[in-house]
């Protein structure tokens, strides 16, 4: 670090388990850029102190997580359109002393999914979850043209996320409900099945909503959850025989997407997978 060393951080509460810091330092350390990433818990009540802390010392941008994402709208200058369309905000970038919202968590996942299984456009993908990841991921899948239904425990949030949807998007998504019996028919009649839920994230680890007799052979199963990697729900569409992705390339994807929104730089995405995959293997 130098005295000129340009800041970032995250800020949310808990922050120990992020792979953020450890990615965005290797990235900045592969272009060789005088940059700093560091992670900052900050309690809820103290999220308005927070950002003015930030704006007075002039942090170049911070990532926003966990329980922050919607309160912190009322506290920035200007959002972006990904983070107006979703209500939600993952990444902040200070434009000349300006704090700007982007969201990057829906086309980080879609932008992921799409470079292992090709373009989503006329697939029908189920996701599961209506929560703040979710809602990113749907209006993105929704954009990138697929044919969406989401199911969601607390029916009436998948029911509003998708009215949202249909109204912003002039799209046609639909909900069902998050059943056993519903959701063997939904996925006999699709190509994708996404959890966007945290179940089955640690220490849960033996949760799962779908399990293989559920499944299809012709099925790809993605799973949001990158800790641990191979989750409960990943192994049983191995055991169906379907096609799996794991929540790595999300995590990566959309840490690039911030990287390149501060820095105007192309991120080194692969710098940026090796590190997170070994932070998670050295975990355990
Ligand atoms: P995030 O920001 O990570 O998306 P969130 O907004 O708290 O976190 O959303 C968590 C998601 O996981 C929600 O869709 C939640 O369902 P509810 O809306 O019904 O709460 C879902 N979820 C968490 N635990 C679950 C469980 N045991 N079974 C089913 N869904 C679960």
């Amino acid at each position: 670090m130098t005295k000129k060393t340009k800041l970032f951080a995250l800020i949310g509460d808990p922050v120990e388990r992020s792979l953020s810091p450890e990615m965005h330092n290797a990235a900045f350390d592969a272009l060789g850029l005088d940059c700093a990433y560091i992670a900052l818990r900050v309690p809820s009540e103290m999220l308005a102190d927070a950002v003015e802390g930030i704006r007075a010392i002039r942090l170049a941008g911070f990532n926003v997580t966990h329980p922050h994402k919607v309160k912190i709208i009322d506290l920035l200058d200007k959002l972006d359109r990904s983070a107006e369309m979703v209500g939600a905000v993952n990444i902040v970038k200070n434009v000349g002393g300006k704090l700007v919202g982007f969201n990057t968590d829906g086309d980080g996942a879609v932008r992921a999914l799409e470079s292992k299984v090709g373009k989503l456009s006329g697939k029908k993908i189920l996701l599961l979850g209506a929560g703040g990841a979710a809602r990113a991921i749907a209006f993105s899948l929704a954009q990138a043209g697929a044919k969406l239904t989401i199911a969601n425990r607390t029916a009436p949030k998948a029911k509003g996320l998708v009215a949202a949807i249909n109204k912003k998007l002039g799209v046609k998504a639909v909900h069902v409900a998050l059943k056993k019996n519903i959701l063997v028919d939904e996925i006999r009649r699709s190509n994708i099945l996404i959890n966007a839920t945290s179940t089955g994230m640690y220490p849960d680890v033996d949760r799962t909503l779908v399990t293989a007799d559920m499944m299809h052979h012709g099925l790809i199963v993605n799973d949001i959850v990158y800790e641990p990697l191979q989750t409960r729900l990943l192994r049983e569409a191995k055991k169906a025989g379907a096609r799996t992705v794991d929540g790595l390339g999300m995590l990566v994807h959309q840490g690039a997407m911030a990287f390149e929104i501060w820095t105007g730089r192309r991120a080194p995405v692969k710098v940026m997978e090796a590190t997170a995959k070994r932070e998670l293997s050295r975990r355990g």
